[in-house]
């Protein structure tokens, strides 16, 4: 199947006409516990895995699109992006998908409270969005599993960012992706806090796609990457169930040190980490070795994600200055 054949089997008879002025949505950034690394399908994002995630409650994208004739036109952050920037470009590729004819423009208005590009999800969080902005435009009343499904066409971890909590991302079996989408699961972890450590807010210098389909297709460690995935996501989802917030830490860092170990052994290497990123590791480390109940977690970038506990915020905050709290379930 192509993406437009995905698309189309989704909306079925739909309409590609707007039913009111404007759609306006908000979907938070996802942070995977247990990493989504590897494509069984490049055209539809269909994951080799299932994936595990924490939505941020209240942190993400805001979205706002109307319709207009002539070329699609994107605001990021309130300033107008040149249609031939990567980010401009995805959007309209995307925005083909629905589109009513091909004259047919979309304006759209998207706001990150994180900083673009730089390994905080911020394309799972913007994705989710523009397809609820998008449902409501037109009055396509989605079910929750298939906004998640053409979310996922934009970018794989969008399918996680159309739910809070925690959510599962199945990678599931059907050769057209409509089993592969993300569910929210109904335990929480109300203690659960993540502390936000920008190292650098710079552009990635090589984007998550090209360096998941690298690190598969040249990592000689990739071979051993889905099994661990599955052993990750059964200790996952023990720890989630009995709230052991220790078990669920430990289990995120050590699948993200693996993602990042597989990456580094691709040929050539894909190396996210900078100096900082290991500095930062090792602090987190020292902190654990004091007490302090401490985790991180690494995407496809330098900056970390950490997983502590309410009661330990503040004694964080000290340790570790510059870092930004989220309450995940609030
Ligand atoms: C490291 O979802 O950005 O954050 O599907 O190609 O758009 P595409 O990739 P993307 O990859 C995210 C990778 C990750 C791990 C994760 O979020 O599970």
């Amino acid at each position: 199947l192509t993406r437009a054949e995905a698309a189309r089997a989704l909306l079925g008879g739909r309409g590609r006409v707007p039913v009111r002025e404007a759609g306006h949505a908000f979907a938070p950034v996802n942070i995977a516990l247990v990493k989504y690394w590897g494509k069984r399908d490049d055209a539809l994002n269909l994951p080799v895995t299932d994936s595990l995630s924490i939505a941020l409650a209240g942190i993400g994208t805001r979205t706002t699109v109307s319709r207009h004739e002539g070329p699609d036109r994107v605001t990021l952050n309130g300033e107008p992006l040149a249609a031939d920037t990567a980010f401009a470009q995805r959007l309209s590729r995307y925005l083909d998908l629905v589109r009513a004819h091909p004259r047919a423009g979309y304006q759209v208005d998207t706001r990150n409270d994180v900083p673009t590009g730089a390994g905080l999800a911020s394309s799972a969080s913007g994705f989710a969005a523009l397809t609820r902005a998008l449902d409501q435009l037109h009055g396509w009343n989605l079910a929750p599993s298939a906004l998640s499904i053409l979310a996922r066409l934009g970018s794989g971890s969008a399918a996680r960012s159309v739910a809070d909590g925690f959510v599962r991302w199945r990678a599931g079996t059907r050769d057209d992706g409509m089993d592969s989408y993300g569910e929210p699961l109904a335990a929480r972890l109300e203690d659960l806090r993540i502390g936000l450590l920008t190292v650098s807010a710079d552009e990635k210098a090589l984007g998550s796609t090209p360096a998941m389909a690298r690190t598969r297709a040249t990592s000689p460690l990739y071979a051993a990457w889905p099994g661990l995935v599955e052993s990750d996501l059964r200790q996952a989802d023990a720890a989630i169930a009995a709230g052991d917030f220790h078990a669920l830490g430990r289990v995120a860092e050590a699948n993200a040190l693996a993602m990042h170990a597989t990456c580094i052994a691709a040929r050539p290497a894909v190396l996210f980490l900078l100096p900082a990123s290991l500095a930062a590791m090792q602090a987190v480390w020292r902190l654990r070795a004091e007490g302090m109940p401490v985790y991180f977690t690494i995407d496809a970038g330098p900056n970390l994600k950490l997983l502590t506990l309410a009661q330990n915020v503040a004694a964080l905050g000290t340790a570790i200055p510059g870092l930004r709290i989220v309450a995940p379930f609030a």
